[in-house]
C-alpha cells in the first residue's frame, strides 16, 4: 500500500530544495528577493510531483527529471503572481502571506512573474544539455509553451477575465477551465511521460488521464472559494463571488459541481488501466488532487 501522504510531503520537500536552487545569483535585487519571497510562500507542489510521479511510472527516477518537474512549477508560479494583481483578480492573499504586487509593487510583481516564466525555459534548456536529454528538452518545452500560451492558460486566463458577470454555458465553462488550470496540469503529466521515455500508447492513456484530473481540479478549487476558509486555503474565499466569476458551482450548484468533479475523478483513475505499468500512486494522486481541502 502506498502512503501516498508520506510520498507526497518527500517529493515537495525536494522540488522544494530544488527550485531555491535555481534562483539567481545576479540581477536586481529586488526581482531576486520578489522571486524567492514566492518560492519560499510554499504552496502544495502538486504539479512537479505528478511530473515525478508519472516517470516514477514508467520507471525512470533519474535525477535530472526534478528539473523537468521545477519548470513546471515555475510556469504555475508565474501565473499566480500575474493572476493576483489588480487588473485580474485583484488579489491580496496568496498561500496565506500578502501577493507579491503588495510587497514589491505591482511592476516589480509584473516582472518577477515574467522571470520565473523565462526561468523555467531556461531550465527546460539546461535539461537538455545534459547527455542524451536534447530531443526530449525540445519536446518538453513544445508541450510547456503550448500549455503556457495562447492555445493554453493564457488563452483561458483571458476567457475568464472577459467571462465576469456573464451567463456561460457548461461547454464554455468547461473550456475556461481546461484552458486555464488543466493544460499546465497536463502537461506536469505529459512531461514527466516525455522525460521517461513513453511510448506513443502510453502518452495516449496519460492524456487522458491529465485531462480528466486538470479539469476536475478547477471545480474543486471552485469549490473550494465557496466552502472553505480564507485560512485553510490561504486565499480569499468567496472571491469568485464577489468578481461575478463564471464557474461550475455559480452554474450547478455545489451539489453538481462537486459530482461532477467526481465523475471526472473516476474517469482519471479509469484511463490509467490502459497502462502497462504501475499506476497505483497516479491513482492515489488523483484522489489528493479532487479530495482536498486547501
Ligand atoms: C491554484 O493552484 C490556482 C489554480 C490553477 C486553480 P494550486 O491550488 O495548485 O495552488 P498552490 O500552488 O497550491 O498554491
Ligand atoms: C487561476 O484560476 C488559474 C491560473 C492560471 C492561475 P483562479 O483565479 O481560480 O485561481 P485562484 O483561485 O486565484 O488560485
Ligand atoms: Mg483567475
Ligand atoms: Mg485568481
Ligand atoms: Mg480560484
Amino acid at each position: 500500500m502506498i502512503d501516498i501522504n508520506a510520498y507526497l510531503e518527500c517529493k515537495r520537500d525536494l522540488v522544494n530544495h530544488s527550485l531555491i536552487q535555481f534562483l539567481p545569483a545576479g540581477g536586481p535585487t529586488v526581482v531576486n528577493s520578489a522571486m524567492r519571497y514566492n518560492l519560499e510562500a510554499g504552496g502544495k507542489r502538486l504539479r512537479p510531483v505528478l511530473t515525478l510521479a508519472t516517470a516514477e511510472a514508467l520507471g525512470a527516477g533519474e535525477e535530472s527529471i526534478l528539473n523537468v518537474a521545477c519548470a513546471v512549477e515555475l510556469i504555475h508560479t508565474y501565473s499566480l503572481i500575474h493572476d493576483d494583481l489588480p487588473v485580474m483578480d485583484d488579489s491580496d492573499l496568496r498561500r496565506g502571506i500578502a501577493t507579491c504586487h503588495k510587497v514589491y509593487g505591482e511592476a516589480v510583481a509584473v516582472l518577477t512573474g515574467d522571470a520565473f516564466l523565462t526561468l523555467a525555459f531556461h531550465v527546460i534548456a539546461r535539461y537538455g544539455l545534459i547527455d542524451g536529454n536534447a530531443e526530449k528538452a525540445v519536446r518538453i518545452a513544445f508541450e510547456l509553451a503550448e500549455a503556457a500560451g495562447t492555445k493554453g492558460m493564457v488563452g483561458g486566463q483571458v476567457l475568464d477575465l472577459l467571462a465576469e458577470g456573464k451567463n456561460l454555458s457548461l461547454e464554455e465553462i468547461e473550456n475556461i477551465a481546461f484552458l486555464k488550470t488543466g493544460a499546465l496540469l497536463k502537461a506536469s503529466v505529459i512531461c514527466g511521460a516525455i522525460a521517461a521515455g513513453a511510448t506513443k500508447n502510453q502518452l495516449k492513456s496519460f492524456e487522458k488521464y491529465a485531462r480528466s484530473i486538470g479539469t476536475a481540479f478547477q471545480i474543486i478549487d471552485d469549490l473550494l472559494d465557496y466552502e472553505g476558509n480564507t485560512a485553510d486555503i490561504g486565499k480569499p474565499a468567496g472571491a469568485d463571488q464577489t468578481r461575478l466569476k463564471a464557474t461550475y458551482p455559480a452554474l450547478l450548484g455545489l451539489d453538481e459541481a462537486r459530482i461532477k468533479a467526481e465523475k471526472l475523478y473516476n474517469e482519471a483513475v479509469k484511463s490509467l488501466d490502459e497502462l502497462d505499468c504501475p499506476t497505483e500512486l497516479l491513482a492515489a494522486l488523483a484522489g489528493k488532487l479532487v479530495y482536498r481541502e486547501r
